[in-house]
């Protein structure tokens, strides 16, 4: 199967011919590389960032990206993304606004800030997209869920695919509302995984394992299952049944995450947690 990632590479059309990227920090640069990967031609790309390290530099210099300018020289771009910390979207507006013309596409991937929040800050856009991608994106491994404004139009679309597809999967969510789902599972869930590791090497530690053993245990166990995964077409199901032989030990332990009171009504609840507070963050 093709990604957006191989046929951005095959069909450079699908790419912008000019973009802007405002904010350039952990997920902003995990960004910019990916799109360097991905084939972009770094003459194509700006970047603004006050905060310039030796690394943004050197990666600017060797690409030939180009690295804050003076604002006046930066025309409209096709795409400018917006990689900023959500509360310093009020401090950065009067500089987008100058940016962001009716024909750029804006992709902001500013926690909880909705489309209705972008598009009065940037007054003249009108194809906006809402993305939320999640950590492991700074590995190229991430997903991100995106929503847009009805002006989006298919090449637009195009265009966030190949850019997005550069640090990971990319879905869509019909409606806005559905993005407080998506940061519930996939935003915050790398953080749900993490703890599975802690309570996993917990409950190692507790049968009599030394703690840093079980620790090793069980985070290399979910590297490999995640890999595991990452690899095979068959569904989670059928990976775990694979491994259940009846009467054994994993049917034991699966008897109790299954239960009733066990992990499923857990992770609504976690889940639901999250849709919630997304919810009162995008107020
Ligand atoms: N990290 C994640 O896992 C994750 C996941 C999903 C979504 N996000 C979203 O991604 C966005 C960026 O997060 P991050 O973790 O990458 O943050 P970050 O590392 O702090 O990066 C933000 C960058 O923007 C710069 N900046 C501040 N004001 C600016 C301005 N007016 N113009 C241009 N650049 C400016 C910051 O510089 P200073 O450091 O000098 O302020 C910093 O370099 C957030 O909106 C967050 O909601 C992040």
């Amino acid at each position: 199967m093709s990604t957006s990632q191989d046929l951005a590479r095959k069909d450079p059309s699908r790419l912008p011919s000019s973009l802007v990227l405002v904010g350039c920090g952990k997920m902003g640069g995990a960004l910019l590389e990916g799109w360097i990967r991905t084939g972009l031609p770094g003459e194509r790309i700006t970047v603004l960032d006050p905060h310039v390290h030796m690394g943004l530099v050197s990666f600017c210099e060797r690409h030939d990206v180009t690295l804050n300018p003076p604002l006046s020289q930066v025309s409209e771009p096709e795409a400018l993304v917006l990689g900023i910390k959500p509360q310093m979207l009020d401090d950065a507006a009067s500089d987008l606004k100058d940016l962001a013309g009716p024909d750029t596409l804006v992709i902001s991937i500013l926690a909880g800030k909705t489309l209705g929040d972008l598009r009065s800050r940037l007054p003249r856009a009108r194809a906006v997209i809402r993305a939320m991608p999640n950590l492991p994106a700074s590995v190229q491994r991430g997903v991100t869920g995106c929503s847009g404004t009805p002006e989006v139009s298919d090449r637009q679309r195009d265009i966030a695919n190949a850019l997005l597809s550069g640090v990971g999967l990319v879905e869509w969510v019909e409606s806005e509302e559905l993005i407080d789902a998506v940061t519930a599972v996939s935003g915050s869930g790398p953080a749900y995984v993490f703890h599975l590791v802690e309570c996993l090497a917990r409950a190692g530690a507790a049968q009599g394992l030394p703690p840093d053993l079980a620790e090793r245990l069980a985070r290399a166990t979910v590297e490999g299952a995640g890999e595991l995964l990452h690899r095979s077409d068959l569904t989670p199901g059928t990976l775990r049944e694979n491994v259940t032989s009846p009467g054994g030990t994993t049917a034991a332990a699966l008897a109790v995450l299954a239960a009733p009171d066990g992990l499923a009504p857990l992770m609504d609840r976690a889940v639901a947690a999250a849709r919630k507070r997304a919810e009162e963050l995008s107020g």
